[in-house]
Protein backbone atom coordinates (compact mmCIF):
# COMPACT_ATOMS: atom_id res chain seq x y z
CA UNK A 1 0.00 0.00 0.00
CA UNK A 2 1.66 3.29 -1.15
CA UNK A 3 0.33 6.69 0.54
CA UNK A 4 -0.33 9.42 -1.72
CA UNK A 5 -0.95 11.71 0.75
CA UNK A 6 -1.25 11.47 4.47
CA UNK A 7 -2.78 14.12 6.31
CA UNK A 8 -3.93 14.20 9.73
CA UNK A 9 -6.39 16.58 10.47
CA UNK A 10 -8.09 17.34 14.17
CA UNK A 11 -11.96 18.12 13.37
CA UNK A 12 -12.24 21.64 12.40
CA UNK A 13 -9.09 22.31 10.97
CA UNK A 14 -10.34 22.27 7.33
CA UNK A 15 -11.62 25.72 6.53
CA UNK A 16 -14.44 26.35 3.88
CA UNK A 17 -12.09 28.00 1.49
CA UNK A 18 -9.59 25.05 1.78
CA UNK A 19 -12.72 22.55 1.01
CA UNK A 20 -13.45 24.36 -1.85
CA UNK A 21 -10.00 24.30 -3.37
CA UNK A 22 -8.65 20.95 -2.32
CA UNK A 23 -10.67 17.75 -3.00
CA UNK A 24 -8.86 16.08 -0.18
CA UNK A 25 -10.33 18.48 2.13
CA UNK A 26 -13.93 18.13 0.19
CA UNK A 27 -13.64 14.24 0.74
CA UNK A 28 -12.39 14.62 4.48
CA UNK A 29 -15.40 17.55 5.46
CA UNK A 30 -17.86 14.92 3.48
CA UNK A 31 -16.07 11.75 5.36
CA UNK A 32 -17.10 13.89 8.87
CA UNK A 33 -20.67 14.69 8.33
CA UNK A 34 -21.15 10.87 7.55
CA UNK A 35 -19.49 9.98 10.57
CA UNK A 36 -21.11 12.14 12.68
CA UNK A 37 -24.69 11.45 11.43
CA UNK A 38 -23.82 7.38 11.90
CA UNK A 39 -22.90 8.80 15.66
CA UNK A 40 -25.76 10.93 16.28
CA UNK A 41 -28.68 8.63 15.18
CA UNK A 42 -27.21 5.53 17.00
CA UNK A 43 -26.03 7.51 20.32
CA UNK A 44 -29.87 8.50 20.02
CA UNK A 45 -31.46 5.61 19.73
CA UNK A 46 -28.71 3.67 22.46
CA UNK A 47 -29.96 6.20 25.12
CA UNK A 48 -33.30 6.24 24.32
CA UNK A 49 -33.34 2.35 24.63
CA UNK A 50 -31.15 2.30 27.42
CA UNK A 51 -33.83 4.59 29.64
CA UNK A 52 -37.04 3.22 28.48
CA UNK A 53 -36.07 -0.66 28.47
CA UNK A 54 -32.96 -1.19 30.09
CA UNK A 55 -28.46 -1.96 28.90
CA UNK A 56 -29.85 -5.57 27.74
CA UNK A 57 -32.76 -4.91 25.86
CA UNK A 58 -30.41 -1.41 24.10
CA UNK A 59 -28.03 -4.48 22.83
CA UNK A 60 -30.46 -4.97 20.01
CA UNK A 61 -29.70 -1.73 18.73
CA UNK A 62 -26.20 -2.17 18.59
CA UNK A 63 -26.49 -5.49 16.90
CA UNK A 64 -29.38 -4.51 14.43
CA UNK A 65 -29.35 -0.86 14.02
CA UNK A 66 -25.84 -0.10 13.56
CA UNK A 67 -25.27 -2.18 11.01
CA UNK A 68 -28.36 -1.02 9.15
CA UNK A 69 -27.03 2.67 9.39
CA UNK A 70 -23.82 1.77 8.17
CA UNK A 71 -25.37 0.32 5.03
CA UNK A 72 -27.56 2.54 4.72
CA UNK A 73 -25.13 5.58 4.82
CA UNK A 74 -22.73 2.93 2.29
CA UNK A 75 -25.81 2.61 -0.26
CA UNK A 76 -26.21 5.95 -0.14
CA UNK A 77 -22.82 7.33 -0.97
CA UNK A 78 -21.53 4.80 -2.84
CA UNK A 79 -18.81 3.99 0.27
CA UNK A 80 -17.99 1.52 2.72
CA UNK A 81 -19.18 3.02 5.87
CA UNK A 82 -18.17 0.46 9.05
CA UNK A 83 -17.63 0.41 12.68
CA UNK A 84 -14.42 -1.03 13.50
CA UNK A 85 -11.89 -1.77 16.66
CA UNK A 86 -8.41 -3.48 17.68
CA UNK A 87 -10.64 -5.97 19.99
CA UNK A 88 -14.16 -6.54 18.08
CA UNK A 89 -17.33 -7.89 19.56
CA UNK A 90 -18.77 -8.55 16.21
CA UNK A 91 -15.82 -11.05 14.86
CA UNK A 92 -17.53 -10.37 11.02
CA UNK A 93 -17.92 -6.81 11.06
CA UNK A 94 -15.95 -5.28 13.45
CA UNK A 95 -12.49 -6.47 13.03
CA UNK A 96 -10.20 -3.20 11.83
CA UNK A 97 -8.24 -3.71 8.64
CA UNK A 98 -4.51 -3.15 8.63
CA UNK A 99 -4.78 0.26 7.64
CA UNK A 100 -7.61 0.59 9.96
CA UNK A 101 -5.24 -1.24 12.96
CA UNK A 102 -2.46 1.66 12.20
CA UNK A 103 -5.01 4.33 12.99
CA UNK A 104 -6.62 3.18 16.14
CA UNK A 105 -2.69 2.49 17.83
CA UNK A 106 -1.95 5.50 16.30
CA UNK A 107 -5.16 7.34 17.89
CA UNK A 108 -4.55 5.07 21.37
CA UNK A 109 -0.52 6.65 21.46
CA UNK A 110 -1.93 10.26 20.83
CA UNK A 111 -4.97 9.84 23.69
CA UNK A 112 -1.87 8.38 26.55
CA UNK A 113 0.39 11.60 24.98
CA UNK A 114 -3.24 14.20 26.49
CA UNK A 115 -4.96 14.43 22.84
CA UNK A 116 -8.51 14.53 23.30
CA UNK A 117 -10.30 11.72 22.38
CA UNK A 118 -13.11 12.47 20.56
CA UNK A 119 -10.91 15.19 18.22
CA UNK A 120 -9.04 12.06 16.97
CA UNK A 121 -9.05 11.31 13.44
CA UNK A 122 -7.53 10.07 9.96
CA UNK A 123 -7.83 10.76 6.33
CA UNK A 124 -5.35 9.09 3.76
CA UNK A 125 -5.38 8.78 0.31
CA UNK A 126 -4.34 5.33 -0.49
CA UNK A 127 -3.34 3.35 -3.20
CA UNK A 128 -4.65 -0.37 -2.77
CA UNK A 129 -4.07 -3.44 -5.20
CA UNK A 130 -8.25 -3.11 -5.83
CA UNK A 131 -7.51 0.41 -6.62
CA UNK A 132 -7.51 4.17 -5.59
CA UNK A 133 -9.45 5.19 -2.01
CA UNK A 134 -9.88 7.93 0.24
CA UNK A 135 -9.68 6.41 3.85
CA UNK A 136 -11.57 8.13 6.97
CA UNK A 137 -11.35 7.33 10.79
CA UNK A 138 -13.35 8.58 13.27
CA UNK A 139 -12.41 7.65 17.15
CA UNK A 140 -14.87 6.51 19.07
CA UNK A 141 -14.19 7.26 22.83
CA UNK A 142 -16.12 5.43 25.24
CA UNK A 143 -18.42 7.56 27.35
CA UNK A 144 -20.30 6.42 30.80
CA UNK A 145 -23.37 5.13 28.62
CA UNK A 146 -20.68 2.57 26.80
CA UNK A 147 -19.79 0.88 29.74
CA UNK A 148 -23.31 -0.51 30.51
CA UNK A 149 -21.52 -3.14 27.72
CA UNK A 150 -18.08 -2.30 27.00
CA UNK A 151 -16.94 -2.11 30.69
CA UNK A 152 -15.18 -3.57 33.03
CA UNK A 153 -16.64 -6.82 35.16
CA UNK A 154 -18.34 -4.44 37.69
CA UNK A 155 -19.70 -2.08 35.53
CA UNK A 156 -21.58 -4.23 32.81
CA UNK A 157 -24.92 -5.67 34.85
CA UNK A 158 -25.26 -9.73 35.00
CA UNK A 159 -27.88 -9.63 32.71
CA UNK A 160 -26.10 -7.53 29.91
CA UNK A 161 -23.04 -9.75 30.57
CA UNK A 162 -25.44 -13.07 30.12
CA UNK A 163 -27.07 -11.65 26.40
CA UNK A 164 -24.00 -10.67 25.38
CA UNK A 165 -21.60 -14.08 26.11
CA UNK A 166 -24.96 -16.17 24.83
CA UNK A 167 -24.70 -13.87 21.02
CA UNK A 168 -21.04 -13.14 21.07
CA UNK A 169 -19.39 -15.87 22.35
CA UNK A 170 -16.01 -14.61 21.49
CA UNK A 171 -16.45 -10.97 22.92
CA UNK A 172 -13.11 -9.06 22.79
CA UNK A 173 -14.87 -5.77 23.60
CA UNK A 174 -15.13 -5.10 27.10
CA UNK A 175 -12.94 -4.37 30.11
CA UNK A 176 -12.94 -0.59 28.42
CA UNK A 177 -12.91 2.75 31.01
CA UNK A 178 -14.17 6.08 30.33
CA UNK A 179 -11.53 8.24 27.83
CA UNK A 180 -10.55 4.74 26.37
CA UNK A 181 -10.87 4.82 22.11
CA UNK A 182 -13.25 1.53 21.99
CA UNK A 183 -12.52 1.31 17.99
CA UNK A 184 -13.44 3.88 14.63
CA UNK A 185 -16.29 4.94 12.43
CA UNK A 186 -14.10 4.21 9.15
CA UNK A 187 -14.93 5.36 5.92
CA UNK A 188 -13.97 4.29 2.26
CA UNK A 189 -14.82 6.11 -0.16
CA UNK A 190 -13.07 5.06 -3.80
CA UNK A 191 -11.91 7.78 -6.08
C1 LIG B 1 -26.54 -1.81 25.03
C2 LIG B 1 -25.21 -2.30 24.88
C3 LIG B 1 -24.18 -1.42 24.18
C4 LIG B 1 -23.86 -0.12 24.49
C5 LIG B 1 -24.48 0.78 25.52
C6 LIG B 1 -22.79 0.24 23.57
N1 LIG B 1 -22.47 -0.83 22.77
FE1 LIG B 1 -21.04 -0.90 21.37
N2 LIG B 1 -21.61 -2.73 20.83
C7 LIG B 1 -22.61 -3.47 21.42
C8 LIG B 1 -22.86 -4.66 20.66
C9 LIG B 1 -23.91 -5.71 20.97
C10 LIG B 1 -21.97 -4.62 19.56
C11 LIG B 1 -21.84 -5.64 18.43
C12 LIG B 1 -22.73 -5.16 17.28
C13 LIG B 1 -22.71 -6.04 16.08
O1 LIG B 1 -23.08 -7.21 16.20
O2 LIG B 1 -22.29 -5.56 15.01
C14 LIG B 1 -21.21 -3.40 19.70
C15 LIG B 1 -20.24 -3.00 18.80
C16 LIG B 1 -19.55 -1.83 18.87
C17 LIG B 1 -18.56 -1.40 17.92
C18 LIG B 1 -18.16 -2.12 16.62
C19 LIG B 1 -16.92 -2.93 16.71
C20 LIG B 1 -17.10 -4.21 17.47
O3 LIG B 1 -16.63 -4.25 18.62
O4 LIG B 1 -17.71 -5.18 16.93
C21 LIG B 1 -18.09 -0.21 18.35
C22 LIG B 1 -17.01 0.64 17.68
C23 LIG B 1 -18.82 0.14 19.54
N3 LIG B 1 -19.69 -0.87 19.85
C24 LIG B 1 -18.64 1.30 20.25
C25 LIG B 1 -19.48 1.71 21.27
C26 LIG B 1 -19.41 3.02 21.92
C27 LIG B 1 -18.37 4.08 21.61
C28 LIG B 1 -20.44 3.08 22.81
C29 LIG B 1 -20.87 4.25 23.66
C30 LIG B 1 -21.15 5.47 22.95
C31 LIG B 1 -21.13 1.79 22.75
N4 LIG B 1 -20.52 0.99 21.81
C32 LIG B 1 -22.21 1.48 23.55
C33 LIG B 1 -23.30 -3.12 22.56
C34 LIG B 1 -23.30 -1.87 23.13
Amino acid sequence: MRSLATFVLLAGIASTAAAQSDPAATYTAEARAAAGKFMAQLGGELKKEISSGGPASAISVCKGLAPQIATSLSNQHGWKVSRVSLKPRNPVLGPADAWEQQALLEFDRRAAAGDKPEMLERAEIVEEPQGRYFRYVKALPVQPLCLNCHGAAGDVAPGVKERLSAEYPNDLATGYANGQIRGAISIKRPL
